[in-house]
């Protein structure tokens, strides 16, 4: 059975976390959830990014030394896991002993094969970026992601043949499809290949930077920061000897967002290669949250914090909300008012009505009594459920297993609106009425108790908690940390006659957007 390692970028700690953190870690949950109802043995990293720059100057703004500052706001990121429902393997910290030395490992493997070597440098730097630019890169002779004007410097420094291997990443990108998904960020990689691919300054001299990994063969310097934090993904892993890399490496997919596409698509393959290491699976890139239809940034006052919304909408919502909303790959807007529509019609009409109407006619005709269908009466007026619970999971399958989220989330909500049309034609309070039509309701009923826990099954990776509830209310609930493998979820007819259920809770209150008349995100 083949393995399956998620991973999310190791997120800086120069500020608390916010929506787009919670975005990735969640997508990168939905998916190792998902694997493991396939039966995929799943390893699933998070983590924070440390050193460098960034950290020390807001640590410096708060007074406190960089190591204070990253363990107070790593600790936070931290704690948002089991708030979001993230159900990480591990947490890794930049600043671990046993990172460091992995890293150190691979600077020096590098280095004695001849790929790194020391120069003289002159040029326009982004403080805010960490890095070199281009002047092609600017935008009015700003940096394009800062604003600012990137200042001119000249040092020595230690610098990473990236040139070297540049055919050969066009051809590794272009032999394995999928490599970089979806198609159009592996475009926008393949197009900025196309120009010569500058070599990469690794090093920062310790005269402007301590706060970092010293280079092994020289302790006069640090390593910049992406140098450091890409190997976060092996090093967790225990490499070069760790079971854990042995038995998960092979099946890595990284998440990130469109932001980070050139050190993922472009340094991270090419460090690998330098270093003798198997490349990874692939880069699954999201795009970017606005939040009111701009970028979140602190100037604007649009920076969202996820446990907010959760603290006044729950977190299944939110889950639902971020993983319906965004076509994985392209950017999303959130706004309260999004939110709350989602949740009324989706949620409370959609979802929330079909469990309540089947589980209350259950109880009101049937004393709460689950019955059994007829096969012959199914058959002859076409009432099975089961013919379109196959295609949902069909369609649900394929699109999960290619990260495509809001469509897999849009298959299984296909199926509740087509549950709610069947309860509207099939109008069980007029077949209650007569005797004769008993067995015509008791059918009708076991099938939406069917399609009920079918979807039970499928919202699992989405919205793990509410999956729970629907199958305790249905009393087909698994021992805890247990749920429904795929090809479970796909066997009909497993909820059995005579089994007990209970008036339904209310799933999603409905949201007065009357009442309401203040929104306090966005
Ligand atoms: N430390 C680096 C990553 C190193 S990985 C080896 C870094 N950190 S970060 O804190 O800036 O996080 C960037 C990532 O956070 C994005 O790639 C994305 O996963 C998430 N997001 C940050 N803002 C986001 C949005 N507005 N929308 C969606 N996701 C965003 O870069």
């Amino acid at each position: 059975m083949k393995t399956q390692y998620f991973t999310t970028p190791i997120y800086y700690v120069n500020a608390k976390p916010h929506l787009g953190h919670a975005y990735t870690s969640i997508a990168a949950d939905v998916a190792t959830r998902f694997r493991k109802m396939t039966g995929q043995e799943t390893y699933f990293l998070t983590g924070t990014d440390e050193h460098g720059d960034k950290i020390v100057q807001a640590a410096e703004k708060q007074n406190t030394s960089p190591k204070e500052y990253a363990d107070k706001i790593s600790r936070l990121f931290q704690d948002l896991l089991p708030a979001l429902d993230v159900e990480n393997s591990n947490f890794i910290r930049t600043t671990d002993p046993a990172h460091i030395k992995v890293v150190e490992a691979v600077l020096t493997k590098i280095h004695d094969s001849g790929d790194i070597y020391f120069s003289s440098y002159e040029g326009i730097y982004c403080f805010g970026c960490e890095r070199f630019y281009q002047e092609r890169e600017l935008v009015d002779g700003k940096c394009p992601d800062h604003g600012t004007a990137p200042q001119k410097i000249k040092e020595s420094n230690y610098f990473f043949k990236m040139s070297k291997y540049q055919d050969w990443l066009i051809d590794h990108i272009k032999t394995h499809p999928g490599f970089i998904s979806p198609v159009k960020y592996e475009n926008e990689i393949l197009s900025f290949l196309k120009e010569p691919l500058e070599d990469l300054c690794i090093s920062r001299p310790k005269t402007r930077l301590t706060w970092g990994i010293t280079l092994p063969f020289d302790k006069d310097y640090v390593t910049y920061v992406w140098f450091d934090a890409l190997v976060n993904y092996i090093s967790a892993l225990g490499y070069p000897d760790g079971d854990l890399f042995k038995k998960f490496w092979s099946g890595t997919r990284h998440f990130v967002a469109k932001d980070i596409i050139k050190p993922h698509g472009i340094y991270w393959p090419i460090m690998l290669k330098a270093a003798g290491i198997e490349i990874y699976n692939g880069l699954n890139v999201h795009g970017f949250w606005n939040v009111k239809g701009s970028k979140m940034s602190k100037s604007i006052g649009n920076v969202t914090d996820p446990l907010e919304i959760i603290k006044e909408y729950g977190l299944d919502p939110f889950r639902y909300f971020l993983m319906r909303e965004m076509a994985f790959g392209l950017d999303a807007n959130f706004t309260e008012d999004i939110l709350v529509t989602r949740i009324n019609s989706d949620l409370a009409n959609d979802l929330g009505n079909l469990f309540s109407r089947v589980l209350s006619m259950t109880v009101r005709y049937f004393k709460g009594e689950i019955q059994e269908a007829h096969p012959g009466i199914e058959k002859d007026k076409n009432l099975s459920l089961a013919p379109e619970a196959s295609k949902t999971i069909e369609d649900y399958k394929k699109a999960m297993t290619i990260y495509e989220f809001h469509k897999g989330v849009g298959a299984v909500w296909q199926y509740i609106r087509f549950m709610n049309k069947y309860i509207d034609t099939t109008e069980p309070w007029v077949l209650a009425k007569h005797e004769d039509t008993l067995p015509v309701l008791e059918t009708v009923l076991y099938n939406l108790i069917e399609g009920l826990r079918v979807v039970s099954c499928l919202i699992y990776p989405i919205m793990p908690g509410t999956s729970v509830k629907i199958q305790k209310a249905l009393a087909i609930v698994k021992k805890e940390n247990e749920f429904y493998s795929l090809e479970e979820a796909s066997v009909w007819g497993q909820v059995k006659k005579g089994t007990l259920i209970q008036s339904p809770e209310i799933l999603f209150p409905r949201i007065d957007t009357k009442r309401k008349t203040e929104y306090h995100f966005g």
